[in-house]
């Protein structure tokens, strides 16, 4: 299985640094547009083979993407961080034209590929992939909250005490700090509902903590966190490639579901090795359903800047 991986920044060479080390495939492409630092990341990280452990291989090049043919699935990082005080939306204008063209490229050398979108404003940039190109929708899929849902579930282990293994809990919506919707009715520690074991208040502090947990992380390390998100995105490679049908919050285009339509939004979805076979449905609270159309009005408030570059 190849896996090309576009920036080759800190999202980037974490998301390969754990595809490496969990040998989740065989072959890894790091491709940025920065002379030589793809070719530097990829070598110090082969550099880490005798002493780490795994065999699968490892590839960096500049921008050239006949190095990336027949990808089995292909991940955008490529852009630019959010600075302290920023918003994901606000790196619309620089990000959209260089996903965009990435996007093109790829798509020559790897029709077939199934593409993970990172870059922000991830739901955004996710849509204007799908209406850029036309392509099986099943194959386009944004990470965001498998991300987000690991930062809630963090701080509910910290209220809690629980491990975070026996914690279920999942983040919908949009990947930005106040679209996001942590699900608190459903959430659950060692099988309890986490609104039978914690206070209205510590829930609210554990929600607003996990929403704003990107830019917690931005502001203590001066630019946007990388080894959950790569950790995040190697959990997803794992589940296309290894067809392992798992439900995981990602964002697709809906035609429907959950009463929205044409964008894409964080939802759960069943992952296998055509990418996401279908969108699961849950049962949510009229808090968090009112809070999912706002989410909606929002991203789609964000998604009219792409006008002219569709
Ligand atoms: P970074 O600045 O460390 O890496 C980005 C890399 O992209 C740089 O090495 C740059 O040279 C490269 N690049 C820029 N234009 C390119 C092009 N046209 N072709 C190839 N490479 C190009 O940034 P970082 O921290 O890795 O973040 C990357 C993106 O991921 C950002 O937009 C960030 O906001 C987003 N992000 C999204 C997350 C999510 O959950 N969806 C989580 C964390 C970051
Ligand atoms: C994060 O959530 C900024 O999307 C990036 O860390």
């Amino acid at each position: 299985m190849k896996v090309t991986i576009v920036g080759a920044g800190n999202v980037g060479a974490s998301c390969a640094e754990y595809i490496l080390i969990k040998q989740i495939a065989e072959e890894i492409v790091l491709l940025d547009i920065k002379e030589g630092f793809a070719e530097g990341k990829a070598l110090d990280l082969t550099q880490t083979k005798s002493t780490l452990g795994f065999t699968s291989k490892v590839y960096g090049v500049t921008n050239n993407y006949t190095k990336t043919a027949d990808s089995d699935i292909v991940v955008i990082t490529s852009g630019i961080p959010r600075k302290p005080g920023m918003t994901r939306e606000e790196l619309i204008g620089i990000n959209a034209g260089i996903v965009k063209s990435v996007t093109e490229n790829l798509l020559d050398y790897s029709p077939n590929a199934i593409i993970i979108v990172v870059s922000n404003p991830m739901d955004t940039m996710t849509y204007l992939i799908n209406q850029s190109f036309k392509l099986p929708k099943n194959r386009i899929i944004g990470m965001g909250g498998i991300l987000d849902s690991s930062r809630f579930k963090t701080y509910i282990s910290k209220a809690t005490g629980c491990s975070q293994h026996e914690i279920e809990a999942m983040v919908i919506g949009g990947h930005g700090d106040t679209t996001m919707i942590p699900i608190i009715s459903l959430a659950k520690c060692n099988n309890k509902l986490l609104t039978k074991i914690l206070s209205e208040n510590q829930i609210t502090e554990i929600a607003s903590n996990t929403m704003v947990g990107g830019a917690t992380l931005t502001k203590l390390l001066g630019t946007s966190a990388w080894y959950a998100p790569g950790a995040s995105v190697s959990y997803l490679v794992n589940a296309i490639l290894n067809d392992t049908k798992e439900i995981l919050p990602c964002s697709v285009l809906l035609d429907g579901e959950y009463g929205a339509k044409d964008l894409c939004i964080g939802v759960p979805v069943l992952i296998g090795k055509d990418g996401f076979e279908e969108v699961v449905e849950l049962d949510l609270s009229n808090k968090e359903l009112e809070m999912f159309k706002n989410s909606i009005k929002a991203v789609k408030e964000t998604n009219s800047s792409l006008i002219g570059l569709i």
